[in-house]
């Protein structure tokens, strides 16, 4: 069985999408979810799917092996940052080499770097006139957004689409198109 933990940072309606498309596999389980935000939305949904949660802080994170320790001890197949907004330290990387995914709520290498993140990026799709967006599910490297691609998919943007709008179709995205992208992932390492 391939273990799956997720890094979130607020809603967590990705990391709840996963943990039920494995729940019932025979292949792969998400085991844990991580987030930087003790108040985040995510801790209340693992805590209704019966998922265990962690909340850590920078220092756990980035300046001291706690966050490195808790994933040793975990022994994850993949790492999973589904609405996760900090940069991933490299020396975690490190330690878990081309098993670190993200998804990112544009067709990279556009809309991707710092800040640009949820409604940010759609307001700034909309305000640019684009004619389509999508999504990007890559690899983590030291840089945010720039790992290679994994996965994309398309979507239209029309003249009346509001940032809400381009919102709802990223949404519908992420929700058919993640989970699938996780287990042939798994599948095929
Ligand atoms: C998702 O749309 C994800 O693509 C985006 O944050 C949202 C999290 O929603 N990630 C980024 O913008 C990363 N740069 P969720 O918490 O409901 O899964």
């Amino acid at each position: 069985m391939k273990r799956i933990v997720i890094f979130a940072s607020g809603s967590g309606s990705n990391a709840e999408n996963l943990i039920k498309f494995f729940h019932n596999s025979d292949n792969a389980s998400v085991i844990q979810v991580l987030t930087n935000n003790p108040h985040a939305k995510v801790l209340h949904r693992c805590k209704s799917l019966k998922i265990s949660a962690l909340s850590f802080n920078r220092i756990a994170f980035s300046k001291s092996d706690d966050v490195l320790n808790v994933l040793r001890a975990s022994k994850p197949d993949l790492i999973v940052l589904a609405g996760f907004l900090w940069k991933f330290p490299e020396f975690i990387l490190k330690e878990f080499v081309n098993k670190v995914i993200n998804i990112h709520p544009a067709l990279l290498p556009n809309y991707g770097g710092k800040g640009m993140y949820g409604m940010h990026v759609h307001k700034a799709v909309v305000a640019n006139k684009e004619e389509k967006t999508g999504i990007t599910i890559h690899f983590v490297n030291e840089n945010y957004d720039e790992g290679a691609i994994i996965f994309q998919a398309k979507c239209k943007v029309l003249a009346s689409d509001s940032a809400e709008d381009v919102a709802a179709k990223i949404h519908e995205l992420e929700m058919e198109h993640f989970p699938k992208v996780v287990e042939k992932l798994l599948l095929n390492n």
